[in-house]
């Protein structure tokens, strides 16, 4: 910080606070570089913010995995990685630069020596490449394996910055399974990292169109006037998913829609689209502003009626023939695992009281498509003929998380001709059509927030607990109940989620 400025003027706005969006000297070590995420996302990033320049020349990633692999091999893997999945384009000076600061270190979680070596490594880098004792730690391996790993790092020095260095932790979802495993998970890592080291990724916060829902909010005038429950009549959150759980049985079956993504992914665009605004763009003041909403968040007093969960079954899907969730390679046969979920929530503020949010997410639905519509209500009285009016819908604000990212205004417009026949149009903005630039993928942002110690995009402990509370009960719920319904591969989910708005007057928007 410049503390000059700072004692010239202490009265400066706080907001002025500028952090330079470049990465500082660093070393970012990889657990789980073997895994789908490390080569499809996590790889990929770390060339594409080299690529942009947001990396240091002397910055180093080292990958720990169990495989007999020298230095060499590991930079083959990140090139193939690289080549296949980068946004921006390759290029050889780029590679070259990141490539001389790439190390491997061979090992299972439960080797001491590996952990030394891994030590001895990045000390090594500090002394060669002027990486500074700076150290983030992605711990991309399943939850099972944290304790191992973070006692490891304390076992080894590695997580003390005693030399003046950082250190940071990054951990992925599933934080937990519910709000007694996710304090577990915490307790192992409070005892060697400050809360403040810890970086959660939900990916979807490192969405563009995702903080743009901040912007939408707070830097315009004409939205926040109706943003509450005198004009919205309700709130549709959907994530539609058309491929099905692929290879990851081992994962999903008894986690489900729900633990997947509507405790994280979905609570937080609840919580960005529900909250107060933040006195000012910094983490403290967002995370609290998201822990009070969240906190609010009510569920019905009726689950059975209020929830619906569903399993895809065989169908068709994009003209082939696919399996049903029962048949997947490593589900068994009598699995009640849901890959679809509906749940219907209140937010009890002055705000939103008694505005329903819906929330649904499913895998084998007719196409990917994440969104969030507010439906206002109908407009208190048309002055016009019920004939003229009846192909006028409720007005909505769609916002486009993915694909086809943007933002739909509709409203009711004059048919042209000589009768006053009013019908919905849509107003749209599409990234494409506004900006040159690209959106940058969501790891990149994430990561690149991670090395430069920026937080406000990551959830604290506080969030994930809350997310557990709010789910919880409907986990239990469904639990003790039937079975999830099946819905055909390629259709729009279980008729009991369409039975479920239909109870309270409303339909689905259509996928
Ligand atoms: C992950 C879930 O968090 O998000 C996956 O575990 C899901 O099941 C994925 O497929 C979807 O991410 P995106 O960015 O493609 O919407």
């Amino acid at each position: 910080m410049d503390e000059t400025a700072e004692a010239r003027n202490p009265l400066r706005d706080p907001r002025d606070r500028r952090i330079p969006r470049v990465a500082g000297p660093c070393v970012l070590v990889m657990f789980g570089v073997t895994g789908d995420l490390a080569r499809k996302k996590l790889m990929p990033a770390v060339y594409d913010l080299a690529n942009r320049g947001l990396l240091p020349p002397g910055f180093s990633f080292v990958g720990f995995a169990r495989r007999d692999w020298e230095d060499e091999d590991f930079a083959q893997v990140t090139y193939r990685a690289v080549k296949e999945y980068a946004r921006t384009p390759f290029r050889d000076a780029v590679w070259q630069q990141l490539s001389e600061g790439v190390r491997f270190v061979s090992g299972s979680f439960s080797d001491d020596a590996a952990f030394d070596q891994l030590a001895t490594c990045v000390r090594q880098l500090d002394e060669d490449r002027g990486t500074g004792g700076n150290y983030a730690f992605y711990l991309s391996i399943p939850p099972g394996q944290f304790p191992t790993v973070v006692q490891q790092l304390k076992r080894s020095g590695l997580s003390d910055s005693d030399n003046g260095g950082w250190r940071r932790v990054v951990i992925e979802k599933p934080f937990g399974h519910d709000l007694t495993s996710a304090r577990e998970l915490n307790a192992t890592l409070d005892g060697v990292f400050p809360p403040e080291a810890v970086f959660r990724i939900d990916h979807y916060l490192g969405k563009e169109t995702v903080q743009n829902i901040l912007a939408l909010r707070f830097a315009n005038e004409m939205f926040e006037p109706v943003w509450n429950r005198d004009h919205v009549d309700h709130v549709q959150i959907t994530m539609a998913e058309d491929i099905g759980i692929g290879g990851r049985a081992g994962y999903y079956d008894g986690i489900g829609a729900a633990r997947d993504v509507i405790q994280n992914h979905l609570l937080q665009l609840l919580a960005l689209i529900a909250m107060e605004e933040p006195v000012a763009f910094d983490a403290d003041s967002l995370r609290m502003e998201k822990e009070k909403v969240l906190s609010a968040v009510r569920l019905p007093a009726d689950i059975a009626a209020g929830t619906a969960r569903g399993q895809y079954s065989a169908g068709w899907q994009g003209g082939r023939q696919v399996h049903g969730f029962l048949e997947e390679d490593g589900i068994p046969a009598d699995s009640r695992t849901e890959t679809y979920a509906a749940v219907q929530l209140g937010v009890d503020t002055r705000r939103w009281a008694g505005v329903p949010f819906y929330l649904r997410a499913g895998k084998r639905l007719p196409r990917r498509m994440t969104e969030i519509a507010l439906i206002f209500h109908r407009a208190p009285h048309l002055p016009f003929s019920a004939t003229d009016t009846e192909e006028l819908g409720q007005n909505a604000l769609v916002i486009r998380i993915q694909p086809d990212e943007g933002i739909t205004v509709r409203f009711g417009s004059k048919v042209p001709g000589t009768a006053m026949e009013v019908r919905d149009v849509n107003m749209d903005f599409a990234y494409g059509e506004s900006f040159t630039e690209s959106s940058p993928e969501a790891y990149e942002r994430l990561l690149l927030d991670v090395l430069i110690g920026d937080p406000p995009l990551f959830p604290r402990q506080a969030e994930v607990e809350l997310g557990w509370r709010i789910l919880d009960p409907v986990e239990d719920f469904w639990a003790s109940h039937t079975k999830p319904d099946q819905y055909p591969a390629g259709s729009a989910g279980p008729a009991s989620a369409d039975a479920m708005m239909a109870r309270d007057g409303r339909t689905w928007r259509r996928l």
